[in-house]
């Protein structure tokens, strides 16, 4: 192994010559790396393919047993700014075809069909697409990964939605491809949907702590064993992934990459200040319409105080002509 470093005329960093974690190493993602020495090596300048450590945290965590129970079972809105986000777009959209993006076990099927049968889930992960086809046998839904949609042709769809902060789940570049790719796949006139965590609301302050929510004691006793037994199982793991990946948080101008609480702290997601994202979609070619909030079902304006806010729906057009 130390050879190609030595052919190459580079120093072979400390993790392969003295087999031990380095401070390098945890910048350079080998601390969660599936193969620590790839990442290294890429750190040292070789042409190594690696899925960034974002990438390779989240998909594990999407496909893990509890996420597929849990979006296999979810129903309904997230919240109340999800249901006004779809309200504002309805008449806009409806009985043109839809793009469900990140549709995970199939929660917003029936609530984007409502408005259109001329619908499409898209989802990278297979295990949830499978759930998907199970819960929705008659919805079209594919496997696809949201940075790369060249299956489908330009000006496609009147509306794209990426519900439930799934657009988080990907570095800055790769959020930025998927704009692109909204933009591109969208009609002229066609509308982008999507939530997005608040770089300035209560979930970017989670912490630890949170693995400690002691069950209601005045709830069904039955229910209090379950909650309890859940903590005690979900601590320990809990505790290693928020240790495990807080490693990787790292602030910017305007959005950070952060551990979140969800999946016992076993997903690194971007949190997005309001500015940063307007400008995101702007550099994509789409405009920004309207904002809602998670937990009203009131638009948010520029200045508005959004500390209360877990996360956002934002709603972008594309101009009628590009
Ligand atoms: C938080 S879950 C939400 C699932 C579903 N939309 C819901 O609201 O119940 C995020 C989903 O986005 C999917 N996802 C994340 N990044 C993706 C990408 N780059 N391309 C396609 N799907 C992605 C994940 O597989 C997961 O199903």
């Amino acid at each position: 192994m130390h050879a190609t470093f030595y052919a190459r005329g580079l120093e072979a960093p400390a993790c392969l010559t003295r087999r031990r974690l380095t401070t390098a190493c945890y910048r350079t993602d080998c601390l969660v790396s599936t193969s620590h020495t790839k990442a290294c090596l890429k750190a040292a300048g070789a042409n190594v393919e690696i899925t960034p450590a974002q990438d390779r945290i989240n998909r594990h965590a999407w496909r893990s047993r509890s996420a597929r129970n849990w979006f296999g079972s979810l129903r309904d809105w997230t919240d109340p700014g999800e249901a006004a986000a779809v309200a504002w777009v309805a008449d806009q959209v409806r009985d043109q075809p839809l793009l469900d993006v990140g549709v995970g076990g199939g929660r917003t099927v029936p609530l984007l069909t409502q408005l259109s049968a001329n619908y499409t889930g898209v989802d990278y992960t297979q295990e949830l697409v499978t759930i998907c086809r199970r819960n929705y046998p008659g919805a079209r839904v594919e496997h696809m990964d949201a940075r790369d949609m060249s299956a489908f042709d330009d000006n496609t769809f009147s509306l794209v939605m990426f519900s439930f902060n799934g657009i988080d789940a990907v570095d800055y570049e790769g959020r930025r491809k998927i704009l692109r790719e909204f933009s591109r796949v969208l009609k002229p006139g066609g509308l982008a949907l999507f939530s997005t965590h608040n770089l300035h609301g209560p979930s970017y302050r989670e912490n630890i702590s949170h693995l400690l929510h002691m069950p209601d004691i005045s709830a069904d006793p039955i229910k209090v064993g379950i909650d309890t037994a859940r903590m005690i199982y979900s601590f320990p793991i809990g505790v290693f992934n928020y240790f495990r990946h807080s490693r990787l948080n790292q602030e910017f101008d305007g959005y950070a990459v952060r551990v979140c609480a969800a999946h016992k702290f076993g997903i690194l997601i971007i949190y997005t200040g309001m500015a940063t994202q307007r400008l995101q979609l702007d550099e994509a070619g789409l405009t920004t319409e309207v904002v809602f909030g998670n937990t009203s079902d009131r638009q948010i304006g520029v200045g508005d105080d959004v500390s209360r806010e877990y996360w956002f729906h934002f709603i972008a057009r594309k101009p009628l002509n590009p």
